[in-house]
């Protein structure tokens, strides 16, 4: 078959997540994963270590897993996409590495992409071109961030409000640890709110008066009160009641989220909520972005769940923007960059 656009191969491994994808013109084409989540699980968290030897492991066979899928051979990728950052060092190195490897053996560009990015881009795989405008808010373990957005291949990205202190995620994953729900957090404090009120303890909503920053999130706060509120539970003899304590603090999560972020699209003039990240999986913060969304006359665009927590069609749907959009490849001596700040989705520095 020929193929007019190019493909783009992307590679994920910023955390516990081995991913490959194949995207040509905003269409996916296959896709692989392999999760080292499981040998993390008895740490409580993602052991770097751990987690880069997993990546060394499983970048072969996942990129071969999802050229298969894709019914495609390494010959026929045109560009290679690389989560280059931000994310743990010794993990985004190994895919870096993989990267310019495979890059340099088929001749063909690299592009260094930031992470963020690529979860905000994947939803043009499920909903197609995103709006010349729209308002993303990015939540995942690493970060939460309400954005403005543009063209993503072509326009810098501006931050309306960022966490101050912890991710949204993290809280989860907090959180998930304090109730004894185990690693990962996020998906198991979802699971256990289901049979819990979400109004039976009024956690904290912070960065909620008129004189805090508007589009600014703050989770350390809330996190404390839910351990406190635990401790004091169990201080006193009593059993914890796990399930409201989960509702009642994803609710607290979801209500913050939901309504900064329909805010910043009223304010800004745009008419499409983009939510995105591992905790825009989460079945409230969903459902009370549908409601809100609704209420205000947005259009909400969330990935399917799949797409949501880390993949490699992710990166490679952010490579397909920036090869459309005619973006300069990176050089091979790009340097992974754990910390870097989303300014757009290339990641053009700093070199090795
Ligand atoms: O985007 P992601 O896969 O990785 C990062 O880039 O950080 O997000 C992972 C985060 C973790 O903190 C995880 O607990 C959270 O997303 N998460 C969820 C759910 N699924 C994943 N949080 C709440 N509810 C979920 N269903
Ligand atoms: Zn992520």
């Amino acid at each position: 078959m020929s193929r007019t656009s190019p493909v783009v191969l992307g590679i994920e491994s910023s955390c516990d997540e081995t991913g490959a994808g194949l995207v040509s013109d905003g269409v996916l084409l296959g896709d692989a994963l392999a999760s080292s989540m499981d040998a993390h699980a008895r740490y409580g968290g993602v052991v770097p270590e751990v987690a880069a030897r997993a990546h060394l492991e499983a970048m072969v066979p996942v990129v071969r897993q999802a050229l298969d899928a894709a019914s495609l051979d390494l010959a026929d990728v045109d560009a290679v996409a690389v989560t280059a950052g931000p994310g743990l060092s010794t993990a985004v190195q190994v895919g870096l590495a993989s990267a310019k490897a495979l890059a340099f053996a088929i001749g063909k560009p690299l592009y260094g992409v930031h992470h963020l990015a690529g979860h905000a881009a994947v939803d043009v795989l499920e909903h197609g071109p995103l709006p010349a405008r729209c308002v993303a808010l990015v939540v995942s373990g690493g970060h939460t961030s309400l954005l403005l957005l543009g063209d993503l291949g072509r326009d810098p990205v501006v931050h309306l409000g960022d966490t101050t202190d912890d991710a949204a995620g993290e809280a989860f994953d907090k959180v998930a640890r304090v109730l004894g729900l185990g690693y990962p957090g996020g998906p198991a404090v979802d699971r256990a709110a289901r049979d819990g009120d979400p109004r039976a303890i009024a956690f904290p909503r912070a960065l909620s008066r008129p004189q805090d920053p508007a589009y600014g999130f703050s989770f350390s706060g809330l996190k404390t009160a839910v351990a406190r509120w635990v401790e004091a539970r169990t201080d006193a003899g009593g059993q914890v009641p796990v399930a409201d304590v989960a509702a009642s603090f994803q609710e607290a999560v979801a209500d913050v989220l939901t309504r900064k972020a329909v805010a910043a699209c009223r304010e800004h003039g745009v008419g499409t909520l983009l939510l995105v990240g591992g905790v825009a999986a989460n079945t409230r913060v969903r459902s009370l972005a549908e409601e809100r969304c609704a209420a205000a006359g947005l259009e909400l665009r969330v990935p399917p769940v799949r797409l949501c927590t880390d993949n490699g069609a992710m990166i490679a749907a952010v490579g397909d923007l920036l090869v459309r959009a005619g973006a300069p490849a990176s050089p091979l001596s790009l340097a992974a960059d754990p910390s870097a700040p989303l300014t757009g989705a290339l990641l053009s520095g700093p070199w090795a």
